[in-house]
């Protein structure tokens, strides 16, 4: 497995691997991987004949007083995983590397990310949706895969790779759980073991939500004071955002019909949890 660590290095090496007629998978990560992540690269694995993983913590998508410095990293470890799991190269730019000094190019998404996760990191998404291009240019990807973990970040993605007409297909990949419901996720490391235990209202309020619409309730108003509810009784949630939107705009929804994405952040101490589930009503 190759270890590349400049851009100049990759896009020469992804040149290569584009004229000897090879299609290349992209799965952008910020390391410290876990299943989640290990599912994308073995899903790239079967999409592409070289796999590609990128393991960079973005400072730029980090708010202040967020987690940059604390993130955790083990790129040895990470290495060592994603070679298991299939990827032939890992992307391990610096810092530096992605922001050279002078740097001030950034893209936007403009309306899906002024909503849900945007509302509490307005320049989260900026971050992303740069960073991600960047990846894209630095790669030169036939295919990238993300997570539905991030709903709201796929479908920005999306948005982006469609507005700017980016020729790279982007597939999304089903959340992977703990054995107990839990979303994997980087950030659970920073969960002690109360909150660990806690943190599965996340999962339970969404099956909750499941059951209440298997039962007929077509009310979002209701559905989401239920789940309220049981979040807000846990001990040390704090809720950010408890929301029921359609799939394609992320607008609210007041009667639940079609594709809706219900979609939460909670906060346990300093760390932040996300989850979400699309049901067809
Ligand atoms: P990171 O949080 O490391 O996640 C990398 C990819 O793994 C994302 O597409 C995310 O949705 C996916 N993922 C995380 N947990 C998952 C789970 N439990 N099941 C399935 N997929 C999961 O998301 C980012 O990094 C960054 O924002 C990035 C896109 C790399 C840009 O910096």
């Amino acid at each position: 497995m190759k270890i590349i660590e400049t851009i100049d290095k990759m896009q020469t090496e992804a040149e290569k691997i584009r004229l000897s007629g090879r299609r290349i998978g992209l799965v952008p990560t910020m390391g410290f991987l876990h299943e989640g992540h290990l599912s994308l690269i073995r899903n790239a694995r079967e999409s592409s004949d070289t796999v590609i993983t990128s393991i960079f913590v973005n400072p730029t998508q980090f708010g202040p007083g967020e987690d940059y410095e604390d993130y955790p990293r083990d790129p040895e470890r990470d290495i060592r995983m994603a070679e298991a799991a299939g990827s032939d190269i890992i992307f391990h730019p610096s810092a530096k590397e992605m922001y050279p000094e002078g740097y001030q190019t950034f893209v936007t998404v403009e309306k899906l990310t002024k909503v849900l996760c945007g509302l509490s990191r307005p320049q989260h998404f900026r971050g992303v949706t740069t960073v991600v291009i960047k990846l894209f240019n630095a790669t030169k990807p036939h295919l990238a895969i993300f997570g539905q973990k991030d709903a709201q970040q796929a479908l920005v993605i999306r948005r982006m790779v469609n507005d700017l007409n980016l020729d790279i297909e982007i597939k999304i990949s089903p959340i992977i759980r703990e054995p107990d419901g839990l979303a994997m996720s980087s950030r659970n490391t920073y969960l002690d073991a109360t909150q660990r235990k806690n943190a599965t209202v996340l999962y339970r309020s969404l099956i909750l939500a499941r059951q209440l619409i298997e039962s007929g309730e077509r009310s979002a108003r209701r559905i989401s004071d239920e789940l309220v509810k049981i979040i807000a009784q846990t001990d040390g949630a704090e809720i950010d955002y408890v929301s029921m939107v359609d799939t394609a705009k992320l607008e609210p929804v007041q009667t639940l019909s079609g594709e809706i994405l219900i979609a939460e952040a909670v906060r346990f101490g300093k760390t932040r949890l996300i989850d979400n589930i699309i049901l067809t009503v």
